[in-house]
């Protein structure tokens, strides 16, 4: 199950009510230009993507086993987050049509946080583009939804990941543990980083261009 970050911020009621309005009206296309938010008619599409343990081996908080029945009622719950202002399901198809990848946002309005999860299809991997798309995914989350602080988990052997979190400038903050849907739990690093600081990193980078 998606957790909060460690870090407990509160967020005012301004705040919070302008996070909820930008979840249930941000354009996932910021991120990428073909994302989409997955509704029914993806479900075999995502089954499909998901039952690929090298897409889904490595996260923590899909419904398992995959199924059409299971993987339904996720995207059902996820368009009811994102009305309420929690949670964003999105999609990315290929030239075909075929769904490339997925990612999910889940967002805290309350604490002004959100964690991000998501997976390209295995064909799609190492593709040396990891930490541009993350970049882009956590630049939406602070600069679209609005968000002031992001917590980020990724399995203990999962160096991709840790690679493309910490290259974003993501601050590690040791192992938690991650409840997993069927009740059990899973060891995992966990990586913080605030608004101010992706603002800041951004800002720098810009300098650096700038100066090229
Ligand atoms: C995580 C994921 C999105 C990354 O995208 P990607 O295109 O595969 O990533 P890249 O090829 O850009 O590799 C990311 C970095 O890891 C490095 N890397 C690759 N294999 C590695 C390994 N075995 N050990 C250490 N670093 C490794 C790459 O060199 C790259 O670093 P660089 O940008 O400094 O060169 C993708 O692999 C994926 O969907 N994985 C399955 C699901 C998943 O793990 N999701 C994340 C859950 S937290």
């Amino acid at each position: 199950m998606s957790a909060p970050p460690v870090t407990a911020l509160t967020a005012t009621p301004e705040e919070e009510a302008a996070i909820r309005q930008a979840v249930r009206t941000a354009d996932p296309a910021l991120i990428t230009p073909t994302a989409r938010i997955a509704t029914a008619k993806d479900i075999p599409g995502l089954v499909d993507l998901l039952s690929d343990p090298l897409v889904s081996g490595p996260i923590y908080d899909i419904p398992r086993p995959i199924d059409p029945a299971r993987i339904g009622a996720w995207v059902a719950r996820s368009l009811r987050l994102r009305q309420a202002g929690e949670a964003l399901l999105t999609v990315t198809p290929d030239d075909r049509g075929q769904i490339a990848a997925y990612s999910r946002i889940t967002v805290w309005p309350e604490r002004s946080s959100a964690e991000l999860a998501g997976a390209q299809r295995a064909d799609r991997q190492n593709s040396g583009q990891g930490a541009a798309g993350a970049a882009r995914s956590f630049g939406f989350m602070f600069e679209v939804l609005g968000v002031r602080l992001v917590g980020l988990t990724a399995a203990i052997d999962n160096f991709r990941s840790a690679r493309v979190i910490e290259a974003a400038g993501f601050t590690p903050m040791g192992e938690r543990l991650s409840q997993l849907p069927d009740g059990g739990a899973r060891r995992s690093l966990y990586w913080e980083m605030t608004r101010e600081d992706w603002l800041t990193r951004r800002r720098l980078s810009k300098v650096d261009s700038d100066k090229t």
